[in-house]
């Protein structure tokens, strides 16, 4: 399987994009599966005022951002919890695509805080969004509170003791995304 891991931090000087490169990083570990981000804070896209498929003049890097996602098995969306939820520009980049691009795909949520109860508030509200674009939610849900103790800055865990909820979470992933995309095969 080929998965698109969502980045959706576009802060100055983010640590949520740690969880991005180690989940990157662990799944192409697998030699079986591989992964990629896609970087919401380098695609930089405007507030949406189309959809792409209705869109006159779509923003520079959406049609190859959707092909991207529609080419890949399934996804997982990473994002700081902002406010109780996660970040707009989450939203924004699913709100672009939707339906076409997610359906019938599990996507499993990474939420992230520097605080100790690791965004579970926005994990929840992504595992809604999830529903609103007619994928699957990966029921497990992977939270990481006091980001900038377990992550260094190129996604390397540092705290030995996480390792075994990063895989456990991993492993759920990948059971489950392999299950539906055997089912589903993949659309081009
Ligand atoms: C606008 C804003 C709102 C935040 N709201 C929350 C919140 O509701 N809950 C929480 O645990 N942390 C909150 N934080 C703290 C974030 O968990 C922390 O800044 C984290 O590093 C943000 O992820 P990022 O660095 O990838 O942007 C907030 C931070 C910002 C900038």
């Amino acid at each position: 399987m080929h998965i698109t891991i969502l980045s959706s931090s576009t802060r100055i000087d983010r640590l949520s994009h740690r969880v991005a490169l180690f989940l990157e990083k662990a799944i192409n570990a697998t030699g079986e599966h591989t992964a990629s981000v896609l970087d919401l804070a380098e695609f930089n896209f405007p507030i949406m005022e189309e959809v792409l498929h209705k869109h006159p003049n779509p923003p520079e890097g959406l049609p190859e951002f959707a092909a991207e996602i529609r080419r890949s098995d399934a996804h997982i969306f990473v994002s700081p919890e902002y406010n109780g939820t996660y970040t707009s520009a989450l939203k924004n980049a699913v709100d672009y695509l939707k339906e076409r691009e997610f359906s019938k795909k599990v996507i499993g949520v990474a939420a992230v805080s520097t605080g100790m109860l690791g965004g579970i508030r926005a994990a929840l509200s992504m595992q809604q969004l999830v529903l609103g674009v007619a994928g699957f939610p990966l029921p497990q849900m992977f939270t990481v509170p006091q980001v900038a103790q377990k992550f260094d800055e190129q996604g390397n865990l540092q705290d030995a003791a996480f390792e075994s909820r990063a895989s456990l979470f991993l492993q759920n992933f990948l059971w489950l995304a392999e299950a539906v995309s055997v089912k589903k095969g993949v659309e081009v």
